[in-house]
């Protein structure tokens, strides 16, 4: 249980798009779908300080006390995500500057400089005086500073930050020796002499230092992090009882949400469905098991999603009938307590017009609205499942500093994206019906049976030895290809790749051998019989210790193992060195669970995803029907979505249950 019993459902509500005369209507309307929270004022900084320290508001009273009134409660943002035109006009230096040195002009949102004294001054004076004014309102439930940090400044590359790029560094290496050290500078003349030579990485003729690379996007971490960190602790000082938090999106280029996650008091997550993807339930799964992680585990507010369409990608494909609740639910399964969406009333002006809501622009009479209002009933029925858990026996590493080293420029092909083998891997226990906690390097990983180390190509020496302890222990790992082969400073292991699991292995490779776009090669069994193939990566690999499980029957290392199994103190480490496709993957990794004492709590039809939550109300199996045909499970207890009860339930073709039995396993 996150902020009240029961789960959460709401949105965010943008009153000051609407005359005063909407708002009573808006909140009866709410009361009506069992909204029990909404998140007011995300962009409302021209509105709340409509020009510099002049205040209006009149406008936000209102709505609070109506929400109160209504038993509503607010999870109310600090309005500065999205910087007034005043604040730039009269400080353009918060305007940030790109890559290439283009400003980025107001009209539009987050157009601020992270580093900018100005911008946080100002910021800084809005949120003392929204904490001081509603900090003992009746309706302030949760703080939620800014919004989706570093979204679309994901770093600034103007005067102030170079300057405080510089301070950072100074601070980090003390010396610049140190840092010529790191960056190995010694490579086309980049030595520096003193930290005043230091430029952000900005256009380069070739490609770019990548230690300065890295550092830089580890800079604009902090520096947007020092952003959140300058509100939230004026929220602490002046109403230390209300939570803060603010939404991540968990998949972020630059904000590294583990460390952020530190720093707030409830983790809470946007997500939103990749139309083009027709499977993208399963990466609404990784997504959320993600932010789970994020979490520790504990359960987490999924901020924002959406009712149908978005408005942003090329193509907006609309939600179909009981798809939204689907992915509400999905969503509840592994962890969420609460169900907000981006937004509540569809907005009749601006750029996201043709973004859908809760109250779409064909108003209450609408499928939109009918399936919002079953999900208000939905949740509320749901309420024993606030504050239960999900368990999971296998855990996958994931690393933000390994996707942005990794995803840097000059590597030895363009096709390997840290994300693709996380997703895939996860993709493949999803399909076995095995759910996987995510944990950052160095996570105490003693209580899996399995744990997944995919692309972890950034790793620290304490992480590599943790992830050793934990097999020489007995545990299993299964780690891939370009894992292991840098430093925290981008430098390359020396004496073989995978540099800091070669021992661990068994293995020892000379060279990477990557594929050519869309060139396959073929797998073979022990036996010589095919069994799979792969694409985009090789490697020229020999074992040690380890024995060949799978080799390659063609390509440029034909003969050569493609997939090894290593013995190593009680435990057994796999190396998956190249790109397997789909099948192959997944019955690997059913082979490798299956040896590690992994198994699926339940057996269900392709597509139907099952997922168990348990607290002290009892055990609770989500069951999801991603598929056209009509399923029969065989678990017994109560269906708090349809009120059935029997020992086995019928799920509708794209339908939902949530079977509620007290926990065989609680004592
Ligand atoms: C989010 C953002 C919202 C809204 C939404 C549209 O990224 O936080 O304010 O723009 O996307 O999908």
């Amino acid at each position: 249980m996150l902020l009240r019993p029961g789960l959460e459902f709401g949105g965010d509500y943008n009153p000051e798009q609407w005359d005063a005369t909407t708002w009573p209507h808006d909140v009866r309307l709410m009361r009506e779908t069992g909204v029990t929270m909404v998140t007011v004022g995300v962009f409302s900084w021209s509105w709340l300080e409509p020009a510099p320290g002049s205040f209006d508001f009149a406008w936000l009273d209102q709505v609070m006390d109506l929400c109160a009134d209504t038993d509503i409660g607010v999870d109310l943002a600090t309005a500065t995500a999205s910087p007034p035109p005043w604040l730039t006009h009269e400080y353009p230096e918060v305007l940030p500057v790109d890559k290439l040195g283009h400003r980025l002009w107001p009209g539009s949102r987050q157009a601020y400089c992270p580093s900018s004294t100005a911008f946080q001054t100002r910021a800084a004076t809005l949120v003392d005086r929204l904490a001081t004014r509603y900090g003992s309102h009746p309706a302030l439930r949760l703080w939620h500073v800014g919004n989706e940090y570093a979204n679309h400044v994901t770093s600034c590359w103007c005067a102030v930050c170079a300057e405080a790029f510089r301070r950072w560094l100074a601070d980090r290496y003390v010396t610049v020796a140190d840092l010529n050290q790191a960056w190995g500078t010694a490579f086309w003349s980049q030595r520096y002499s003193s930290f005043d030579e230091i430029h952000p990485p900005r256009l380069t003729p070739s490609f770019g230092n990548p230690a300065q690379a890295l550092d830089f996007r580890r800079f604009s971490c902090a520096q947007h992090l020092a952003c959140f960190t300058n509100e939230r602790d004026i929220l602490r000082r002046i109403t230390p009882e209300v939570p803060v938090t603010t939404n991540f999106m968990s998949f972020s280029d630059v904000v590294d949400c583990w460390r952020w996650a530190d720093e707030v008091d409830v983790v809470s997550n946007d997500h939103y469905l990749k139309a083009a993807d027709a499977d993208n339930h399963v990466e609404l799964a990784f997504n959320a098991d993600l932010t789970r992680g994020l979490s520790r585990r504990r359960p987490w507010l999924l901020m924002e999603h959406s009712t149908s369409a978005v408005n942003w990608q090329p193509r907006n494909v609309a939600k179909r009938p009981g798809e939204m609740l689907r992915n509400s639910l999905q969503h509840v399964a592994r962890g969420a307590d609460g169900v907000l969406f981006f937004q509540w009333r569809q907005s009749q002006a601006g750029a996201e017009r043709f973004h859908s809501a809760i109250v779409p622009h064909a108003g209450t009479d609408s499928r939109v609205w009918r399936e919002a209002t079953d999900l208000g009933s939905v949740l509320a029925r749901l309420a024993p499942v606030a504050g239960s858990r999900v368990d999971s026996e296998v855990a996958l590493i994931f690393d933000y500093e390994s996707a942005w080293a990794l995803e840097g420029e000059a590597m030895p092909t363009v096709d390997v994206s840290y994300r693709d083998r996380a997703i895939a891997f996860h993709a493949a226990l999803w399909r076995e019906g095995i759910t996987v906690d995510m944990v950052p390097p160095g996570a105490d990983l003693s209580s899996y049976r399995l744990v997944l180390v995919p692309t972890l190509h950034l790793v620290r020496d304490r992480d590599a030895a943790a992830i050793e302890a934990y097999v020489r222990a007995g545990g299993h790992v299964v780690i891939t290809y370009f894992s292991g082969i840098v430093d925290e400073h981008t430098h390359v292991r020396l004496n073989g790749y995978p540099g800091a699991f070669r021992d661990l292995l068994g293995v020892r490779s000379e060279e990477f051998c990557p594929l050519r776009q869309d060139e396959h090669v073929s797998l073979v069994g022990p036996d010589g019989q095919r069994v799979g193939s792969a694409d985009v990566w090789t490697e020229d690999l020999t074992c040690d210790t380890s024995t060949s499980i799978m080799t390659y029957l063609d390509g440029p290392v034909a003969g050569r193992p493609a997939v090894t199994r290593n013995d190593y103190g009680a435990g057994r480490a796999w190396y998956l060195a190249t790109r397997t496709d789909e099948d192959t993957t997944f019955a690997l990794l059913q082979q490798i669970c299956a040896e590690a004492g992994v198994a699926p709590a339940t057996s269900t039809p392709a597509g139907v995803e099952v997922v168990r939550r348990t607290g002290p109300k009892g055990a609770f199996h989500f069951v999801l029907n991603h598929t056209d045909e009509a399923v029969v499970v065989q678990i017994g207890g109560l269906d708090l979505v349809s009120g059935a009860a029997g020992d086995s339930h019928h799920v509708e073709a794209g339908g939902v249950a949530v079977i509620s039995a007290p926990d065989q396993d609680s004592p």
